[in-house]
């Protein structure tokens, strides 16, 4: 081989690497993470955190998106939904380590009580869940004690999760809450 090829040939090894290093965070690495998943294990992870919803004031962060023609005259405000991208803390107070947001929207559904379709992704942005999500989606009798509800997916080290989330009021007014979330998830 002569030698202006051999350089030409390390030069183009050099260029290509990085990129192929990145083009390996996408869909090529999700393709070899699928030819792995026969020799992985499943393992199960339990995070704990707290929710703030606030709709209105200097830190309000769920904004009514639509409402249906009974909202203002039905006791439940059914079809009154709400977007929101909330604070996910590690303590009840929102000014305590953030590990991420919670992005959806809830809606009243239930002609009968209070009650909301929950539909939500956990984005986390610390530590080895950095840029990881779980999906999660459920009823939410919001004056029940406890409320369960499903992680029905994940992204990054939360892919083809599942799992179940529960959720407890901590503090509730007119305006905001604060809702303990506990989740059990199978991951691999
Ligand atoms: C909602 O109510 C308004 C006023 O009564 C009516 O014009 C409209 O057709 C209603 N919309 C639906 C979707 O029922
Ligand atoms: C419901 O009430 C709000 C506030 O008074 C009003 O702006 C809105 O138009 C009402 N919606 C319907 C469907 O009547
Ligand atoms: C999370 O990941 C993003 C993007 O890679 C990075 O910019 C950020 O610094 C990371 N945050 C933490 C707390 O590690
Ligand atoms: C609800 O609680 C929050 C946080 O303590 C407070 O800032 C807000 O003023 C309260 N809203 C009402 C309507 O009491």
């Amino acid at each position: 081989m002569k030698k202006e090829i051999l350089v030409l040939m390390l030069c183009t090894m050099v260029i290509i690497m990085p990129f192929t290093q990145s083009m390996l965070e996408g869909p090529q690495e999700v393709e070899e993470w699928f030819k792995e998943l026969p020799y992985k294990k499943e393992k199960v992870t339990k995070l704990h955190f707290y929710f703030h919803d606030t709709t209105t004031g200097p830190s309000q962060t769920a904004y009514q998106i639509a409402e249906s023609n009974v909202s203002n005259t039905t006791v439940t405000q059914f079809g009154r939904t709400f977007m929101f991208d909330n604070p996910l803390t590690v303590e009840p107070d929102v000014r305590s380590l953030r590990i991420g947001k919670g992005q959806g929207f809830f809606g009243a559904a239930s002609f009968e009580e209070p009650r909301f379709l929950m539909n939500l992704n956990f984005v986390f942005t610390q530590g080895k869940y950095n840029g990881s999500t779980l999906q999660f989606l459920g009823t939410n009798p919001i004056f029940h004690r406890v409320r369960e509800m499903s992680i029905v997916g994940g992204t990054g080290v939360f892919r083809l999760a599942r799992g179940i989330g529960s959720a407890q009021t901590f503090f509730l007014n007119d305006t905001s809450s604060i809702v303990e979330y506990s989740l059990m998830v199978i991951h691999y």
